[in-house]
């Protein structure tokens, strides 16, 4: 699977360059479709045997990247693919920085096939992993990340996305003298943070996406980090949705491995407004565009960044 992370970096470099006309134009859905579109277009250019399990939704919601689709030429290794295209469809409609397109690749039958609804995440470095339980209290996961980290409580970072649901978890990092970082959109980015080195994050906690935990899960598994997860089925409807896709606890405790069974997967993701991890899409000389990627491999744990300048746009669209 190595073998293939430079054309799975073109992916996202792809999905990038085709939303970034559409950074500030207040259409989230055109910059959604663009991504989305290029995206596939690239992955079916791949000798592999890919299979959505984290898309874009549903074939009766998605036309493309649907759960279930198959992508690549079907000849070469089966893989299972989990995709955000565009993640942070608010921010780029608004021209704010955080945007990225994601990808995660993971040998066939070791990804979670999360339904689209909410799930409650915790992430830690390489660290802390180990020591983190989502069913203690999150003082005590606090304490136990503080210790590993070789910090004070005082000194914890904690990022959380801005939403009233999580005014417990403000509370409780306040309360304990720790920082929280709070943030608008994109919670893969910061789900990530929490494992880089000089991040100056310690600990992402806090209710998002499901698909966006499976591949931010993907990202923290190569860093060496730990997350851990559970579903939160809103109603009737997606607690049945969680048992036919055979999840048959869906309330469970999901560890890092039943999130990503394997360590044979890669991550990649190309900023496309200016992030904690990555530069957005440039304009560079004679309308080439420069765009900064990110990607990981979970056997070495090495981070590799890409920097690259494409030929004008329509020289390089296939
Ligand atoms: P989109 O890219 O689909 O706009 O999602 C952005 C996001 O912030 C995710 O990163 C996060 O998991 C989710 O939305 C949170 O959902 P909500 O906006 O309902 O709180």
């Amino acid at each position: 699977m190595k073998s293939l992370l430079m054309e799975f970096v073109a992916v996202t470099e792809a999905a990038a360059l085709a939303s970034f006309y559409w950074i500030g134009r207040g259409n989230k859905h055109e910059a959604d479709h663009a991504a989305t579109s290029a995206m596939r277009n690239k992955l079916n250019q791949i000798a592999f045997a890919g299979k959505i399990v984290i898309g874009e939704g549903e074939l009766d919601q998605a036309p493309m990247l649907y759960i279930g689709e198959r992508v690549g030429t079907g000849t070469g290794i089966p893989c299972d693919i989990a995709v955000d295209p565009l993640e942070g469809t608010s921010l780029i409609a608004k021209g704010q920085s955080n945007s990225i397109a994601v990808l995660a690749v993971a040998e066939a039958g070791s990804l979670l096939h999360a339904p689209d609804m909410y799930m409650e995440k915790i992430a830690v470095g390489p660290r802390a992993a180990g020591k983190i339980d989502i069913e203690a209290p999150l003082i005590e996961n606090m304490q136990a990340v503080a210790k590993a980290n070789g910090k004070a409580l005082q000194d914890l970072t904690v990022m959380v996305q801005d939403r009233p649901r999580h005014q417990k978890i403000i509370d409780t990092v306040q309360a304990a003298g720790g920082r929280v970082h709070l943030f608008s959109d994109g919670d893969v980015t910061f789900a990530i943070a929490a494992s880089l080195e000089g991040s100056g994050v310690d600990m992402f906690v806090g209710i998002g996406g499901a698909p966006e935990g499976v591949v931010s899960a993907v990202a923290v598994k190569c860093l060496g980090g730990e997350m851990q997860a559970r579903l939160q089925p809103q109603n009737e409807q997606e607690y049945s949705r969680c048992l036919q896709m055979g999840l048959a606890k869906p309330e469970e405790t999901l560890t890092m491995n039943r999130l990503v069974g394997s360590d044979e997967c890669i991550f990649a993701a190309t900023g496309v407004t200016d992030s904690l991890l990555l530069r957005g899409v440039r304009q560079g000389a004679g309308a080439r565009q420069i765009t900064q990627s990110f990607m990981l491999y979970g056997r070495d744990k090495t981070i590799h960044y890409l920097d690259s300048v494409h030929p004008k746009r329509g020289d390089n669209i296939t």
